[in-house]
């Protein structure tokens, strides 16, 4: 460890030779402060407090942050093993003093007004809270922000894919998504909505004949897709193939539901599916830990109520049998 220069140590010794300096640190330090609050914190006028701010920014004690209008000072975090041994020293005595003791104190009130500020807003306005999140930040920007959650080594499958909504979605916080969809339309649709995204591979095929390799996926979603198929549970079985073992797959769909009118209207061949038959469908195609879920019943929509089903593929093994055909058994 070499010593700083000579002239180095008697400049750092030169800054901190000042109570009011020393105190400003001390307030800084751990904590961001603009200067009003400094003031308000130290009871100084606001030029004595910009000058030693100003001695202890040039010698980069301090270092500060715009925001709007405000700036607000902290000590740096950039400072050298010597300068930050010398503070440790010079705080271990300033810290005790009663002038450091009373400005500790004052800071607080300061923080607690600006807690006290934000909670005056919510007290205010915890009626129209949800209508001003919405207009300021979008209707689900909580549920955007959830994604991060996922894990982002993981190649997801959105099988179904549609437009796009939910690949498009994925893509930031995933390795991969693999979009698959029958309808050249709804493709066309996906690849211009995740063009942006280098991570997404749109590809045409059939839920019943995957354009995957087997365990090639971690997880695997079915969103609003299910309730459209011809054999449910082969789609299941052949999701159970591309997903490697202990992959995850979910499927969000309908309650079952007595809406004959879909039939036609939308081409839907299911009337939506309840937990007993989902149960049962996902244990026969090598699923385990299976999970149905109802989801909230959102009163300001007019479609059937919802669940969401989560599931794990099962271990199998692929043995050989005689007669060269190909089988699998779950373990
Ligand atoms: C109701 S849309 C849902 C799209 C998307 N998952 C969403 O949440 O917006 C159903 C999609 O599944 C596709 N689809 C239905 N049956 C399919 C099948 N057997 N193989 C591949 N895609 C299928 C349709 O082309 C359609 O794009």
């Amino acid at each position: 460890m070499t010593a700083p220069a000579r002239s180095l140590v008697h400049d750092r010794l030169a800054t901190l030779a000042d109570a009011t300096r020393c105190r400003l640190l001390l307030a800084v330090d751990g904590r961001e402060l603009t200067v009003g609050e400094l003031c308000q914190a130290l009871q100084l006028p606001q030029s004595t407090v910009s000058r030693h701010l100003r001695v202890l920014a040039d010698a980069d004690w301090t270092m500060s942050r715009a925001e709007g209008a405000s700036r607000w000072y902290t000590l740096s975090a950039l400072l050298d093993e010597h300068a930050r041994d010398l503070w440790t020293l010079v705080r271990a005595s300033v810290e005790v003093t009663p002038a450091a003791l009373q400005d500790l104190a004052r800071i607080e009130a300061v923080v607690a007004d600006r807690r006290a500020r934000s909670e005056a807003f919510f007290a205010d306005a915890a009626g129209e809270w949800e209508t001003t999140r919405t207009s300021l930040y979008g209707a689900r920007s909580d549920l955007a922000a959830t994604l991060a959650l996922l894990d982002p080594r993981w190649i997801v499958g959105d099988l179904g894919c549609g437009t796009g909504v939910l690949s498009a979605a994925l893509a930031p916080v995933v390795r991969r998504v693999v979009a698959v969809d029958a309808s050249p339309a709804m493709l066309e649709a996906a690849r211009a909505r995740t063009t942006a995204f280098e991570n997404v591979d749109v590809r045409e095929g059939t839920l019943e004949a995957l354009p995957l390799d087997d365990a090639s996926l971690d997880v695997a979603v079915l969103m609003l897709v299910l309730h459209h198929v011809a054999e449910p549970l082969r789609v299941l079985r052949e999701v159970r193939r591309v997903l490697r073992p202990g992959g995850r797959i979910l499927v969000c769909d309908m309650r079952a539901h007595e809406r004959e009118e879909y039939r036609a209207m939308m081409g839907h061949v299911w009337l939506g599916f309840d937990e007993t038959v989902m149960q049962e469908w996902c244990v026969q195609a090598g699923f385990t830990n299976v999970r149905y879920l109802p989801l909230p019943v959102d009163t300001s929509v007019s479609g059937p109520a919802m669940f969401v089903l989560t599931a794990e593929a099962d271990a199998i093994d692929e043995v050989i049998l005689p007669g060269a055909n190909r089988w699998r058994v779950q373990q």
